[in-house]
């Protein structure tokens, strides 16, 4: 509990920082299932040439990419403590881990995919655009960036109410305390998010990871962006 209120109360970077040695065993970690279904649906619009995770944390992201990918693969991410981890856990110690705000990356035109998993949540609506605007410059024209997004829950389910009350929880934190530490799960809705990436210069598709089913009313649970650099 002390962990965890002193993570809770510090920046983003240095709760990530203080988190890392115990992240992978945390739920934060993207389960393999959404990284192998990403690397599937993938698969049939490879191979990659060089291949960037957005925000990857301990290096979850490199199992899709290592597969699709046949030249290199970078992971990019401000957290010196989870790039630690990640350099340590990279079996074949050949990706490159490198330490940036993804809001100011230091790359134009090396890559041919970026993916990003489990990250968004750490970005106001207001940044999209800018984020966006990094990975379009990351990407050599022609590239794809590509990531899983879940379908809200219905106001029925309990993980609306869980994930409503989180993010109120943090609103009330981050009006009273300074570093903020932004962490929402409501504020990247699939149609918003598909406008700001039109805006940046994306072209958009969606396919369905069917591995996660279907709700009711017969909607994915799971969708893949596919966002191409026109
Ligand atoms: C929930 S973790 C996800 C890690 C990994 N992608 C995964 O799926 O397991 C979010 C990661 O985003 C990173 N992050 C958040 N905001 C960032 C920013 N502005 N620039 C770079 N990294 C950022 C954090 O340091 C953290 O490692």
């Amino acid at each position: 509990m002390r962990e965890l209120a002193v993570q809770a109360l510090s920046s983003v970077e240095r709760g990530y920082d203080l988190l890392a040695p115990t992240f992978d065993r945390t739920p934060f970690r993207t389960p393999d299932r959404f990284l192998d279904a990403t690397a599937g649906a993938l698969a049939a619009l490879g191979p990659f040439e060089d291949g960037l995770d957005v925000c990857c944390g301990t290096g979850a992201g490199l199992r899709a990419l290592r597969p699709l990918c046949r030249g290199s693969v970078t992971g990019v991410d401000f957290s010196a403590g989870m790039l630690a981890r990640a350099r340590a856990a990279d079996p074949a110690g050949d990706a490159r881990w490198v330490r940036a705000d993804v809001r100011a990356m230091p790359f134009t035109e090396a890559f041919d995919l970026a993916v990003s998993f489990g990250a968004f949540g750490h970005f106001l609506p207001a940044e999209r655009p800018l984020l966006f605007a990094q990975v379009r410059r990351a990407l050599r024209p022609g590239g794809l960036f590509a990531f899983p997004v879940g379908a809200p829950p219905a106001p029925s389910s309990p993980w609306y109410w869980a994930f409503a009350g989180f993010d109120a929880a943090l609103r009330v934190r981050n009006a009273l305390w300074r570093p903020p530490f932004v962490m929402y799960y409501r504020t990247f809705p699939l149609g918003a998010v598909r406008a700001d990436l039109e805006a940046a210069g994306f072209a958009v598709r969606l396919t369905p990871l069917e591995e996660f089913g279907r709700r009711d009313d017969g909607s994915p649970r799971c969708r893949l962006v596919l966002a191409r650099r026109t």
